[in-house]
């Protein structure tokens, strides 16, 4: 019997995803070195005719049709690797691997030329959509090479996500395209979190709204131009009761955010590029702040915190969804800023309404606002950014002003909006023709004869500043 998909890494991700192809009308066969993930595949699939597993490398490869299609979802760094080299003498050229972990995009490159060499497609494709995702449909973002992504295609089409009957996957670029959009999904997934979490804060703190109300007012959120994924799942949380203790879970889980490393690295690599990415890099900042809990507990008795004002409660929740709204395509403009950036200075050749396209569904950060960015950036494949495109400008200069109200709310009161004041400070400095660098410019020049340009004739200069 020979199957027509492997995949590697038996966990709940793997397990999943490997019964979605199987849903889907394609054989597939499981590999992984715990046997009681392999047992536990192989009941759960019901017939071994479709869905099989094995423990052993050989077996597992010489299971499959050719060209072989093999995915690994095991953790990414050492493992892959390993992985991959359990698997290679096992291979025949033309086969291919897929990595559907949230590997590091240089992780990505150096195994495709390592693979390459010996004849094997090396495949980095992020998956998203969490475990739900994987067995049900989830969002595919595969880079690779292009003549063998035809193997690959019918599979991932059918399994993947769907939106209006278009498949949330496709072909993103050469090398770790894949790989890469995944990251900066998830910077703006970070991003979109952070957000969520703020305006609770504020709702809570200034408009008094108890988890009941949270609930309604995220639930009608989603029933908007807000709706999304996160927002979904967040008015879900505000109604989960505890079962440990009385009252809502929520209010007892700890406030300390833990991190995988995507979101930093979204930021690290912008920071490289020289992209201006401020929402997503302070949303990796407040996880920070937000593990220092001890210190935050010591800082808290040492300085006095302005009384909270109470507001009215209507006219709060509705500025806080406009300030949300405009926040949240701030987020998106300055990941996609990134990606097209980077697929400059890479050679990615993405396709940024492509990519708008496939986050539509199944992912983590999908929401009613890619459908418009979607269409942006198919109406303009050279946008620079989001807010240059005209259908943007309605939407940002509409909402804008809650955004500032709530800002300097935020500051009077003591309750800190980092991502939407950064947002709204990126926006301001993003939309100014004039900012106030020409003075760190006259600095340089002055301390170090940096040299600088002028705006009214062409060249370099160099003054001898009067001291
Ligand atoms: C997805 C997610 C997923 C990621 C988690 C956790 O798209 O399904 O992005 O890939 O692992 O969101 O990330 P952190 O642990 O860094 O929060």
């Amino acid at each position: 019997n020979t199957y027509d998909f492997g995949l590697v890494g038996l966990g709940v991700m793997g397990r999943n995803f490997i019964l979605n192809v199987a849903d889907n009308g394609f054989t597939a066969f499981g590999n992984d070195l715990d046997e009681e993930k392999v047992n536990a595949l192989i009941a759960e699939g019901g017939n071994t005719d479709k869905v099989n597993a094995t423990t052993d490398a050989a077996e597992f490869v010489a299971g499959l049709t050719s060209p072989r299609k093999i995915m690994l979802l095991v953790p990414a760094g050492k493992v892959v690797d390993i992985v991959i080299d359990s698997l290679l003498p096992h291979l025949d050229k033309g086969d291919i691997i897929i990595d559907g972990g949230n590997s590091f995009f240089t992780d990505t490159d150096r195994r495709e030329a390592y693979l390459k060499e010996k004849g094997i497609n090396f495949f980095g494709a992020g998956v998203s959509g969490g475990a739900k995702g994987a067995r049900k449909g989830p969002s595919i973002m595969p880079g690779g090479s292009r003549e063998a992504y035809q193997y690959v295609k019918p599979i991932f089409e059918a399994v993947s996500a769907k939106y209006n009957g278009e498949p949330c996957v496709t072909y993103l670029g050469p090398k770790s395209a894949g790989n890469y959009v995944k990251m900066v999904h998830n910077g703006i997934e970070y991003g979109l979190m952070q957000l969520t979490s703020e305006i609770y804060d504020l709702l809570k703190k200034a408009g008094n709204l108890t988890n009941e109300e949270l609930h309604e007012t995220y639930a009608q959120w989603n029933a908007g131009r807000l709706q999304s994924f996160l927002v979904e799942i967040t008015s879900e949380i505000f109604e989960q009761k505890d079962e440990l203790s009385d009252g809502h879970l929520v209010d007892k889980i700890l406030d300390k955010a833990k991190q995988k490393g995507t979101g930093k690295w979204t930021s690290q690599n912008a920071m490289d590029l020289g992209i201006p990415v401020p929402t997503i890099d302070v949303a990796v900042s407040m996880r920070e702040i937000s593990a220092l809990k001890d210190e935050r507990i010591k800082a808290d008795e040492l300085y006095d915190r302005p009384n909270v004002e109470s507001v009215v409660k209507a006219s709060l929740v509705s500025k806080a969804e406009q300030a949300l709204y405009f926040a949240f395509i701030i987020t998106y403009a300055q990941g996609m800023h990134q990606l097209a950036d980077a697929s400059k200075e890479y050679g990615y050749e993405l396709e940024l309404g492509e990519i708008a396209k496939i986050w539509r569904a199944g992912c983590i950060i999908r929401a009613a606002l890619l459908a418009d960015i979607t269409e942006a950036f198919q109406a303009d494949e050279s946008l620079q950014n989001l807010l240059l495109s005209p259908s943007f400008v309605e939407k940002v200069k509409e909402t804008v002003g809650a955004a500032r109200e709530l800002v300097a709310f935020g500051a009077a009161n003591g309750i800190p909006l980092p991502g939407l004041s950064n947002a709204l400070t990126y926006f301001d400095a993003y939309t100014s023709s004039r900012l106030p660098l020409n003075l760190i410019q006259a600095q340089r020049d002055y301390f170090g004869s940096h040299t600088y340009e002028r705006l009214d004739r062409d060249g370099i200069f160099h003054t001898e500043w009067e001291e």
